[in-house]
């Protein structure tokens, strides 16, 4: 019966991680696929997420079926996180959230809602480089892909964000176009526009009457960003001006990194809405696109999640934890960076400690990628990302040692 199925290449990001579990090398390191690894290179279930874990388990809850845009308690909670306790379009009744099977359902739900529903919407803009699900998240609900410079190549002037250039392709695209834009953390570059630059960028969107699409999956896991004094609203800094600025955004959120919870599959959507009554036709329609998808959403994750950001003592002990991993992936940053110096790696290398978030953009070319995996069994995607939380202490000077050799030649 398929005689005519053509055989489809590995996903770039998920193919890695079956090559790495393929290789039978006791040194072998996955750095392709973000997901946090302890100091022993183990997953991490965050200690708070045990304690929720018990607390639910026992109040004995039943397993019913959840309605089509999820739990209600936690989409408030997830909503509260990111747009501020005193946002107005919270306090205004005329936000429009769901539950989403984790960040990429919530692209996924976005993307189908534009192209039902914005009006003239063919094309959705995304970054140059971007996380390489969104090209076909955006294709599959059946928008064309238009894409915006944030970086250009690498060099020694180059390392940053190509500023002027991102501005220049969101000013040449049509009036009104639709605009991704990661709202912290940039996945895979790990470069983030400051917080003036996002205020040009809200000016520009403004006078373009562009769309503002924000993808905010990936934290920082910067520690200085203020996660220490429980305050996240650096990571969300450009989510709240915006909606401050009156742009009437549509928000993506994932706990899959900032808590943990990969495999729960845990996120939300939401629309900044005009009034409570566009929302009431929005919530309608966002109703009727998710039944057919999956019908409704899983209970347990969001469950979890909903636990721990409404109990105070959890939700202090999570940002606690959230800066526990911060600290561990920028000491391997530092680690890193020393390492490739001290062995005189060709090259500039200052970038691994200046970006921020699990991944670093190593401006390792695919045939060098390609060498590491040969020869040192070293895995990660071809666009030379690294997840910074797979290294540790038993590895990062085999992975430095291994790219100095692929870098020299
Ligand atoms: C990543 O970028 O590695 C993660 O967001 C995981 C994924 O699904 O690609």
């Amino acid at each position: 019966a398929w005689a005519n199925v053509p055989a489809g290449p590995p996903d770039p990001i998920l193919g890695v991680t079956e090559k790495f579990k393929a290789d039978q090398s006791p040194k072998k390191i996955n750095l392709g696929v973000g997901a946090y690894r302890d100091g022993k290179g183990k997953p991490y279930v965050l200690p708070s997420v045990l304690k929720a874990e018990e607390i639910l388990y026992k109040k004995m809850l039943d397993k019913e079926y959840l309605p089509i845009t999820g739990l209600s308690d936690f989409t408030k909670a997830a909503a509260k996180l990111a747009y501020g306790e005193n946002s107005k379009p919270l306090d205004e009744n005329r936000l429009a959230i769901t539950q989403s099977i984790s960040g990429t359902g919530a692209l996924r739900i976005g993307t189908a809602f534009l192209a039902r529903f914005y009006p003239g919407a063919k094309a959705i803009y995304l970054p140059t480089p971007t996380w390489g699900n969104h090209i076909p998240i955006a294709k599959d609900s059946g928008l064309e892909v238009k894409q915006y410079k944030v970086k250009r190549y690498f060099d020694k002037e180059t390392v940053g964000l190509d500023f002027e250039g991102m501005k220049a392709d969101i000013k040449a695209a049509p009036e009104g176009s639709i605009i991704l834009l990661h709202a912290c953390a940039h996945n895979p570059t790990g470069i983030d526009p400051t917080e003036e630059q996002w205020k040009e960028l809200s000016v520009l969107m403004k006078e373009k009457k562009h769309f503002s699409f924000f993808d905010m999956a990936s934290p920082r896991f910067c520690a200085y960003q203020g996660f220490a004094s429980g305050d996240i609203v650096k990571d969300a800094f450009a989510v709240r001006y915006f909606v401050e600025q009156g742009h009437q955004i549509l928000l993506c959120q994932s706990f899959a990194k900032n808590l943990g919870l990969y495999g729960e599959r845990v996120g939300a959507i939401s629309f900044v809405c005009a009034d409570k009554e566009e929302k009431a036709r929005v919530d309608s329609q966002l109703k009727i696109i998710i039944r057919p998808l999956y019908s409704n959403p899983p209970i347990h994750g969001a469950r979890l999640v909903h636990t721990i950001l409404d109990t105070p003592e959890l939700y202090k002990e999570w940002l606690v934890e959230v800066k526990g991993m911060a600290d561990r992936i920028i000491s391997m940053r530092e680690k890193l960076y020393n390492k490739l110096v001290e062995l005189k790696t060709p090259g500039e290398w200052g970038h691994i400690k200046s970006q921020i978030g699990m991944f670093s953009f190593t401006g390792l070319k695919p045939e060098q990628v390609d060498k590491l995996a040969e020869k040192s069994s070293i895995y990660l995607t071809r666009d030379g990302r690294i997840s910074m939380a797979a290294l540790n202490e038993s590895n990062v000077e085999y992975f430095a040692e291994s790219v100095s050799k692929a870098v020299k030649g």
